[in-house]
C-alpha cells in the first residue's frame, strides 16, 4: 500500500503536486489526469528523481523518502519511462540482463529471472534482436520485462500503452492484469486510454493541476462529472 500525506512538489513557480493526500491499495492502480497534471512528477518522487517540497510517502508503512533511489530499487521499486530506455547496441535479452546485473546477486538466479521475464512479455522469439531493430511494441515489452527482474514490490509504469495499436493494447492489457498475482507486486499505471485503465485498474487516482481530483473504484471515478470535464473533455 502506498500512502501520500500532504505531498507537494515545486519547480520554480510551478506547483507540480499540491498537497496530495491519498492511499492506494488496489493491486493495479490507475493514475490519470490531463497533460501537466503531475502524473510523471509523482512517479519521479516515488523513484527518487525528484525531492518533494513537503509531505510524506509510506510504502507498507515504511518512510520512502528516507531511502536513497538505489535502496528503493533494492526494496523492489521498479519503473518504466515515457521514453523507453532501450540500448541500441544490445540485444533485447542483453537489455534485460543489464538490469539483472544490478538487482540480482546470484548469476543462476539472474538468468532464471531474465528467462521468466522474457517469456512473460512474449519476447522469446525476438530475444536476439538488437535494440536498434526492435519495434515500438518490443521496446515497451523490454521496458516491462526489466521491471520484473529481482523481487518487484511496486512497479510504476508511465504510459506503456501510448502509440500501440488495438491488438498490441490487447496484449498489454492481459499482461498488466497478470503481473500482480504472477510477481506478487503492486502496479501503478499511468495511461491516457480510459478503456485500458478501466479494464485493469480496480482503483484510480485522478490528478488535476497537482491536486487530487478523484480517487476510488475506477468505474465510479471515470463517471464523476468533474473527471469527465477535466480528463475526458466532456460534461
Ligand atoms: N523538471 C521540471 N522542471 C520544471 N517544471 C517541471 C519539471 N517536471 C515537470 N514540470 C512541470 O510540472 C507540471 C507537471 O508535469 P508532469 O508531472 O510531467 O505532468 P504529466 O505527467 O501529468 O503530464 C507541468 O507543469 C510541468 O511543466
Ligand atoms: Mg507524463
Amino acid at each position: 500500500m502506498i500512502a501520500f500525506d500532504d505531498l507537494s512538489v515545486r519547480f520554480g513557480g510551478v506547483c507540480a503536486l499540491d498537497g496530495l493526500t491519498a492511499e492506494l491499495t488496489a493491486p493495479v492502480v490507475g493514475l490519470i489526469g490531463p497533460n501537466g497534471a503531475g502524473k510523471t512528477t509523482l512517479l519521479n518522487v516515488l523513484s527518487g528523481f525528484v525531492t518533494p517540497w513537503s509531505g510524506k510517502i509510506r510504502i507498507d508503512g515504511a518512510d520512502l523518502l528516507a531511502l536513497s533511489p538505489i535502496r528503493r530499487v533494492t526494496l523492489g521499486l521498479r519503473r518504466t519511462f515515457q521514453q523507453e530506455l532501450v540500448v541500441d547496441d544490445l540485444t533485447l535479452w542483453e537489455n534485460v540482463q543489464a538490469i539483472a546485473d544490478h538487482v540480482v546477486r546470484d548469476r543462476a538466479a539472474a538468468t532464471a529471472d531474465i528467462e521468466r521475464a522474457i517469456a512473460f512479455v512474449g519476447l522469446q522469439r525476438s530475444r536476439q534482436v538488437l535494440g536498434r531493430h526492435a519495434n515500438l511494441f518490443e521496446r515497451r515489452m523490454v521496458e516491462i520485462a526489466k521491471t520484473l527482474i529481482g523481487r518487484p514490490r511496486l512497479i510504476l509504469m508511465d504510459e506503456p500503452g501510448a502509440g500501440l495499436n488495438e491488438a498490441e493494447t490487447d496484449r498489454l492489457r492481459r499482461l498488466l492484469l497478470d503481473i500482480p498475482a504472477t510477481f506478487d507486486t503492486q502496479l501503478v499505471l499511468i495511461d491516457h486510454d480510459a478503456d485500458l485503465i478501466a479494464a485493469v485498474c480496480a482503483e484510480t487516482l485522478v490528478l488535476d493541476f497537482g491536486k487530487r481530483l478523484a480517487l476510488g473504484p475506477t468505474r465510479a471515478v471515470l463517471d464523476e462529472p468533474a473527471v469527465r470535464r477535466a480528463y475526458l473533455g466532456t460534461a
